[in-house]
């Protein structure tokens, strides 16, 4: 499969070529940046409604990026010669669910939507095959927190290695730290929306996302700080499926609230990744939907039309049909039929190890809501809109009776046969469940000890601590005994008041060690776990890679 898209976010990080060291030559930008006129929307390219991409301009060179707001990071492979860019003596290998950028950490002019950054830092590319062969743009611009960049951590914290975006706050040209996104569907005939990205303007004739309830993007516990994302917890239990009801869910965040989900909005994925569970709910009982173990999706029959709908602090988000089935790839079944994908795929190659989310709502999420991210006080330099990080979004697809039209004339060829009885879904009881892989059962086992360390940890030093207070307990009551009581008499009953508790305990330890969901007393036994987790994203992403 060609185009399948950089599912992005973070991953591994590797440092390369220590050996290099360059003297460190690039100035802090203190020349004010020249803003060259009046703001304007940049244009979103859409490829094929799998990669949404803008053009940049970096050390004269137009190059054009993937928009991602799934990792932080700048990285550009330059068509041809590469220009001149000041080197900063580091380098770095980025690398993403799907594909990995490596090469040397450079600065160099940088123009965006006019504005100018005088010395970006990013990561110049020399071989980027892995992402994508024969790929319509030359790099990717991270838009996510500026504490997610791995640039930003190489280089020290005054040589102004801050991400694209916080660069351009920090001019101090603007009054507030957001941008906003909205990205458009091809081959849908009323879809008359142009893809546009903005930088602290709502994209005009859109105003009103400013009134959107504001989704708090920290409120959910992280284990580790760069894990931060652009994400929000779902409506208590309100995911609405294809048949109108809601689909059961469960967290795997230790502390997501009950019923609720932790979602990430990630522009990098053309797919959206979601719990297995949600997957098999929505495709699952569809007549003739096959499960692809390989490529880890759903296929289905292209005419058939299914409702889904999110909810994001109490606003209702409807899919639109066309985005629920994607019709953008030529994947035939085993007969040789066309057939599409669920685009809403279990999550694997992206599950969260370290149980930070549970899905990854990616483009075909993305293009039923217009979306504004406030970086708040996440933006590093900046003194102003300083308030807490917030995302906003304002549903698209609210013509329902339109978006049902659209979904006849391009997949039922302009006859609705959407209620004729081959697309009716299969009873409940005959729902099909896709196979959980052993390495994926591995990776929920691994999540389970990760992503609640600290409380294993807390929970140990309790016990030790429990054991030595009570060792010092029996050391002072044989004491005070032996004081009190005849010598001989008491040297045989302490024996056996002493051996007894203990070995009771010990016993008790390892018949809790086999019962998964008790937590302090794993501990010992998952120790050696712990050191593999570097390990296991990479094998994942060699897995996922491929397609
Ligand atoms: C940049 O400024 C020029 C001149 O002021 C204007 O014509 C153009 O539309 C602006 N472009 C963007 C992307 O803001
Ligand atoms: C990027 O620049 C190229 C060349 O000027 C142009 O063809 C393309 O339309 C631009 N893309 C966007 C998204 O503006
Ligand atoms: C995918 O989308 C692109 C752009 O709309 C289109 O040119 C292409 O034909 C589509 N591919 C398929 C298989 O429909
Ligand atoms: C590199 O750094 C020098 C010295 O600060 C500066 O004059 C020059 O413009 C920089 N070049 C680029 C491409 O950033
Ligand atoms: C936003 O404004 C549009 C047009 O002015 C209106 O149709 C829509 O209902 C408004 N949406 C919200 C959430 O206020
Ligand atoms: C292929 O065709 C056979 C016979 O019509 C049918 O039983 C089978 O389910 C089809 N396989 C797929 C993957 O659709
Ligand atoms: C999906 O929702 C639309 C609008 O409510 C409706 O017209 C259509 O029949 C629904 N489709 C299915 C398969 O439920
Ligand atoms: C589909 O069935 C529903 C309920 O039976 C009905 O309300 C609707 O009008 C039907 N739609 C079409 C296009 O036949």
């Amino acid at each position: 499969m060609h185009s399948l898209i950089p599912l992005s976010l973070f991953l591994t990080v590797l440092d390369v070529a220590h050996a290099i060291r360059v003297p460190f030559n690039v100035h802090t930008g203190t020349t004010p940046a020249r803003k060259l006129g009046r703001r304007a929307p940049v244009p979103i390219n859409n490829i094929g409604n799998a990669e949404y991409i803008s053009n940049i301009t970096l050390a004269g060179v137009q190059v054009s990026v993937i928009l991602d707001t799934g990792s932080s990071d700048l990285w550009v492979k330059f068509p041809g010669t590469a220009p001149s860019t000041n080197s900063t003596g580091k380098s770095l290998s980025l690398a993403y669910a799907v594909g990995s950028a490596s090469g040397n950490i450079q600065t160099a002019p940088l123009q965006f939507a006019n504005f100018t950054v005088p010395d970006q830092a990013f990561l110049q590319v020399s071989d980027s095959s892995s992402f994508s062969p024969n790929a319509a743009f030359n790099g990717l611009v991270g838009l996510g927190p500026n504490q997610g960049s791995q640039i930003y951590k190489k280089l020290d914290s005054d040589a102004g290695g801050e991400s694209m975006l916080n660069r351009i706050f920090a001019q101090d040209k603007l009054s507030e730290n957001y941008m906003t996104f909205l990205l458009d569907r091809k081959n849908d005939p009323s879809d008359t929306l142009t893809g546009q990205f903005t930088i602290a303007e709502p994209v005009p004739g859109f105003e009103n996302i400013t009134s959107q309830p504001k989704l708090n993007v920290e409120t959910v516990y992280k284990i580790l700080k760069d894990q931060q994302h652009w994400q929000a917890l779902t409506d208590k239990n309100h995911l609405v499926g294809p048949d109108g009801n809601i689909i059961d869910i469960e967290s795997i965040v230790p502390k997501a609230p009950d019923g609720q989900l932790v979602a990430v909005f990630d522009s990098g994925f053309t797919f959206s990744q979601v719990p297995r569970s949600v997957s098999d709910a929505i495709y699952g009982r569809v007549q003739g939907a096959v499960y692809d173990e390989k490529n880890q999706w759903w296929t289905v029959p292209c005419g058939q039309m299914l409702n889904v709908t999110f909810y994001f602090g109490g606003v209702a988000f409807p899919i639109h049909p066309l985005d629920v089935v994607d019709d953008n790839f030529s994947i035939t079944n085993a007969n040789g039929s066309h057939v599409c994908i669920g685009a809403f795929q279990p999550i694997t190659s992206a599950f969260s190890l370290f149980g930070n989310f549970d899905l990854i709502l990616g483009m075909s999420f993305l293009r039923n809501a217009y979306t504004l991210m406030d970086f708040g006080d996440w933006a590093v330099g900046s003194d102003k809109d300083q308030g807490d990080p917030y995302v906003q979004l304002l549903p698209l697809t609210t013509d329902l009776a339109t978006a049902h039209a659209d979904f006849v004339k391009i997949r039922l060829a302009g006859t609705d046969t959407s209620n004729s009885s081959q697309y009716a879904l299969l009873p409940t009881s005959e729902q099909q469940h896709s196979p959980i892989s052993a390495a994926e059962k591995k990776a929920k086992y691994e999540e389970m000890i990760l992503s609640r360390w600290p409380y294993i940890f807390v929970g140990c030093l309790v016990f030790v601590g429990l054991v030595v207070g009570y060792i010092v307990w029996r050391c002072c009551c044989r004491k005070r005994r032996e004081r009190n009581a005849n010598k001989n008499k008491g040297f045989f009953e302490q024996k056996s008041q002493t051996y007894l508790p203990l070995q009771v305990q010990g016993q008790q330890s390892q018949v809790q060690v086999n019962t998964p969901g008790f937590q302090e007393q794993h501990y010992p036994q998952q120790q050696p776990h712990y050191p593999q987790q570097e390990h296991y994203p990479q094998q994942q992403q060699q897995g996922a890679y491929g397609y």
